[in-house]
Parts: C-alpha cells; sequence; structure tokens
C-alpha cells in the first residue's frame, strides 16, 4: 500500500517539506491549510513538477482534514514564525492553540500515525501535541535536533573546507539559544573536530550555532528558515517510512533519561516505523550536563507558561 504524509501548514516550511518528501516519493503527500486555495494551488503547482522531476507522488491539497485519514505520518508546521527582534518564546500563546485545535482535529482521523512537530517554540509545542493527540509518548516526536546539528556540520565544513558528507555533529538540549553543541561528540571523517579547529574557532562555531535561526531571520526579516527545516523533517519522515533505525537528535518526551523528567527534550533516538525506539544516553562531562541542565531548565520554565495560555 502506498504510504501517506500529511503536512498541515502550507507556508514556508510545510510546501518545501511536500516537496523534499514528493521528490523523494517517500510517501502521497496531503497538504492543508486554513489560508483558501493556498493548499490546493501549491500542491498543483507540485503535481505539475513531477513530469520533470520523475516522480509519481499525488499531491492533493485542502482546508479541511478529512483527506488526512490515514496517514503514516503527520506533520504539524501550522503556526506564525518569528519576525526579527522575536524569541521562539513570543509565539508561544498564539501557536499553542493553533497546534492543539490542529492536533485535535487530524490525530483522530489516523490514529496510528506519528506526529513530527515544527511549530514553535518547539519542545513547548510537543507537549500540546502530546496532550492533544492522546498518543503515546513513541509516537509525538519534535524536529530541532537535526537542524541544528546540520547548521552545526555546514559551519563544520565551511571551517575546514571539506565534504559536508565527511562531518558528524551532535546538538543536545532545548530549540532555544541555550541549545548544547556537543564538539567532544562531533568528528569530520571520524577525526574529533577538537584535533582540526582550535578552541577559540570552535566556540565560534558553537556559538554561531546556537544563533543560527536568528541569522536567517535578521537576513530574511519577514519569516524564518525554511530549506533546512524542510531538510530536517524529510530525515526523520524517511527514517520512520523506510524503517530505518537512524539515530538523530529529536526532541523527545524524557521521563527520568538524562536525568530530566517529564520534559520534550532534544537527545539522539533511534526512529523507526514506530516513531522513537530508543532514547540513546550519552556520558556527559560535568560541563556538558551543567550545560544541559541550564537548557533543560530553559525548556521548563516555556512549558510552565503553557498553564497560563
Ligand atoms: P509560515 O507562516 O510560512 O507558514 C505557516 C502556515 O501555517 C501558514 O500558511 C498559515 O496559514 C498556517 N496556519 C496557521 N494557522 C493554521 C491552522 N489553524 N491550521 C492550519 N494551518 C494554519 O511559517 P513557516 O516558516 O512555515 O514556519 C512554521 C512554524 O514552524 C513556525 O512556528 C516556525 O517558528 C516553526 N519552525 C520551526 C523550526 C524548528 O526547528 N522546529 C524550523 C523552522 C520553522
Ligand atoms: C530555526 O531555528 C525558526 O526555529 C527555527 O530556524
Amino acid at each position: 500500500m502506498r504510504k501517506k504524509v500529511t503536512v498541515v501548514g502550507a507556508g514556508n516550511v510545510g510546501a518545501t517539506v511536500a516537496q523534499r518528501i514528493a521528490e523523494k516519493e517517500l510517501a502521497d503527500v496531503f497538504l492543508t491549510d486554513i489560508v483558501e486555495g493556498l493548499p490546493q494551488g501549491k500542491a498543483l503547482d507540485l503535481q505539475e513538477a513531477a513530469p520533470i522531476e520523475k516522480h509519481d507522488t499525488r499531491l492533493v491539497g485542502a482546508n479541511s482534514y478529512e483527506g488526512s485519514k490515514g496517514s503514516d505520518i503527520v506533520i504539524v508546521t501550522a503556526g506564525v514564525p518569528r519576525k526579527p527582534g522575536m524569541s521562539r518564546t513570543d509565539l508561544l500563546g498564539t501557536n499553542a492553540k493553533i497546534v492543539r485545535s490542529v492536533v485535535e482535529q487530524v490525530a483522530p482521523l489516523s490514529p496510528d500515525a506519528v506526529l513530527i512537530i515544527v511549530s514553535n517554540p518547539l519542545d513547548a509545542m510537543c507537549h500540546v501535541a502530546l496532550e492533544a493527540s492522546g498518543f503515546p509518548k513513541n509516537r509525538v516526536i519534535g524536529m530541532a535536533g537535526v537542524l541544528d546539528s546540520a547548521r552545526f556540520r555546514a559551519f563544520i565544513a565551511m571551517e575546514l573546507n571539506v565534504s559536508v558528507e565527511n562531518t558528524h555533529a551532535f546538538v543536545l538540549g532545548g530549540h532555544g539559544d541555550t541549545m548544547v553543541p556537543l564538539p567532544r561528540y562531533s568528528t569530520v571523517a571520524g577525526i574529533p573536530v577538537s584535533e582540526l579547529i582550535s578552541r577559540e574557532r570552535l566556540d565560534a562555531i558553537v556559538d554561531r550555532t546556537r544563533f543560527g535561526g536568528a541569522e536567517i531571520v535578521d537576513l530574511l526579516k519577514t519569516g524564518s528558515a525554511y530549506y533546512a527545516p524542510a531538510s530536517a523533517v524529510k530525515e526523520m519522515a524517511e527514517a520512520i517510512l523506510k524503517d530505518k533505525k537512524k539515530i538523530l537528535p529529536c526532541a523527545a518526551y524524557l521521563e527520568g533519561e538524562y536525568g530530566i523528567h517529564d520534559l520534550f527534550f532534544g537527545v539522539p533516538v533511534k526512529l523507526g516505523s514506530k516513531g522513537i525506539e530508543q532514547i540513546i544516553e550519552v556520558r556527559l562531562t560535568e560541563e556538558e550536563r551543567a550545560a544541559l541542565e541550564r537548557s533543560a531548565a530553559e525548556v521548563r520554565s516555556t512549558v510552565n507558561e503553557l498553564k497560563k495560555v
């Protein structure tokens, strides 16, 4: 049977995710949005590119949810993005209402789906989605770490003038300025980055990674990044649809792992057809653990704000 992915929100991230999934023939795509004509127009435009891009993916757009029935994955990108000067947390009230309403409508139609949450503030929106869906925790996953790690990898490759394919990097923690890029677990062709890049330059790269989202917002001025975010979502969806058992950093609901309780937080997980199939715990130095705890405190304070929404 053909696989189906629903993408909620046909804006910059949603439409680009639809394009990436379609072009890789990972699944048929159902695109939905509240703006009349937007998902229909984008789905049709992408469908008309199919003969040139040489794929047989079927794309359908609608302003309702019926067509999403029986999806294997539902990707939630609905919400508002940041503008210059805004933090991801500034989006909390507006996006919590949107994500709750979206998930309440989409989840009953695809009760076995894996939910991939993209809307910001990411970790808090995962809490909203977990509660609104009633899904088990392994089927509610946040996208952030794959994007943050890709930024880290891109900057390492630029610094050393090497192929991005040689780079591996890990970023843990919440999707905010306190995220924790881990140079100790980052390598180039298996060589620790600390052997290849000076401490001073590495610190600058870590900082650029932390503020990678803001760097793009400041350049675009009218919204936030979407090409790299869409690629990150596509990589997660592919791991799930193909049951690849791929280890990727994602926001997962922690119940004691890394000493963190009842919180969505970015950690390495194994992604397969059941969603999160394992949370991988790595050993951390005291300094890394302190940074992780700072990040967890920041996420928890945003999640607590949800109670006031
Ligand atoms: P966008 O503004 O281009 O698209 C958002 C779309 O959601 C719009 O088309 C809007 O009409 C739609 N929408 C709003 N309310 C809706 C509802 N109730 N039902 C269905 N659709 C609805 O924004 P963009 O750039 O696509 O970003 C989307 C979200 O993803 C933002 O919250 C942004 O901050 C977040 N984001 C998160 C990333 C991450 O790493 N987790 C990376 C990039 C973006
Ligand atoms: C980013 O990091 C907006 O969270 C998004 O680009």
